[in-house]
């Protein structure tokens, strides 16, 4: 694909949800990763768009991830964009195309892009349950959303990654976490391509290389963002120990099951994040 292509392809995203939220010009965007769409919810003056309903973006199969954007105001008055799931290179889409939602939201104009995601558990102080703060990631998923052609209008071909995840949205988060007494890990992520789950012997070798949590998302959208010049922040959601961890065998029940009874707390955590970050908009 073309360079000056994507720019058309994500404009033509933006064009459409400009016209069905006249108006709406979002400050925040959020992804929202398995079983933590549920905070969109609280939006008000919602508009939903079924991701179906927007030209080349890629729709998920994987079950627990809604596929659609929220858009709204965030207690009334912070708009908001969200997205209720993701997709991965697992499924079969080419980078770019993985990319892609992250660069339309970044494309609207948001100022910051909150990250959230599924991983397990690596580093052995964690428990299942907890959210851990990004600190940082490791990229050994095997690609990256901007190998092709460069659009230099868009960003630059080699962007810097020394600040992915933006040291004043973590002070923030660690605020907020603080305020609301919400537990709040820190640590690395490390991205994989799934969609098998890693072995022990995978585990203790992420361990080795500084890895805290693992999943197979988020990092992406975070390269997107970098290319594009808007802060992340990340939040992991530990829904399970990693593999060799725990006696129990690894599934997506699992960790579906535990996001969804941690969604409140990430909510709380969240709102509070979003409410401080608003004010510094
Ligand atoms: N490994 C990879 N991805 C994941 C995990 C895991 O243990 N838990 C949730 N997403």
């Amino acid at each position: 694909m073309a360079s000056s292509d994507l720019l058309s392809r994500i404009d033509a995203c933006v064009a459409t949800i400009r016209q069905r939220a006249p108006g709406f010009a979002p400050k925040v965007g959020l992804i929202l990763g398995s079983g933590l769409g549920a905070f969109a919810d609280s939006l008000a003056r919602r508009v939903v768009i079924p991701y179906a309903e927007l030209p080349d973006f890629p729709r998920s199969s994987v079950v627990g991830h809604a596929g659609q954007l929220v858009l709204g105001f965030h207690e009334g008055a912070l708009p908001v964009i969200t997205m209720q799931g993701r997709v991965h290179a697992y499924e079969g889409y080419q980078p770019w195309q993985v990319g892609f939602p992250a660069r339309v939201l970044c494309r609207l104009g948001i100022k910051g892009l909150i990250v959230t995601n599924a991983a397990g558990g690596i580093n052995t102080a964690f428990d299942v349950g907890d959210l851990m703060a990004i600190t940082d990631h490791l990229n050994l998923s095997g690609f990256n959303p901007l190998v092709g052609p460069n659009d230099d209008s868009i960003g630059p071909r080699f962007p810097d990654m020394s600040h992915a995840y933006d040291p004043a949205f973590l002070a923030m988060l660690r605020d907020a976490a603080a305020v609301e007494q919400v537990k709040l890990q820190e640590g690395v992520y490390v991205s994989l391509s799934g969609p098998s789950y890693e072995t022990p012997a995978e585990i203790r070798m992420l361990r080795t290389l500084g890895a805290d949590a693992v999943g197979m998302s988020t990092v992406p959208e975070v390269i997107v963002a970098a290319h594009m010049g808007v802060k992340v922040a990340g939040i992991s959601c530990i829904t399970n120990l990693a593999a060799g961890l725990s006696k129990q065998k690894l599934s997506h029940h699992e960790v579906s099951e535990t996001a969804d009874r941690v969604k409140d707390v990430f909510s709380r955590l969240v709102t509070r994040f979003l409410s401080n970050l608003g004010k510094s908009l």
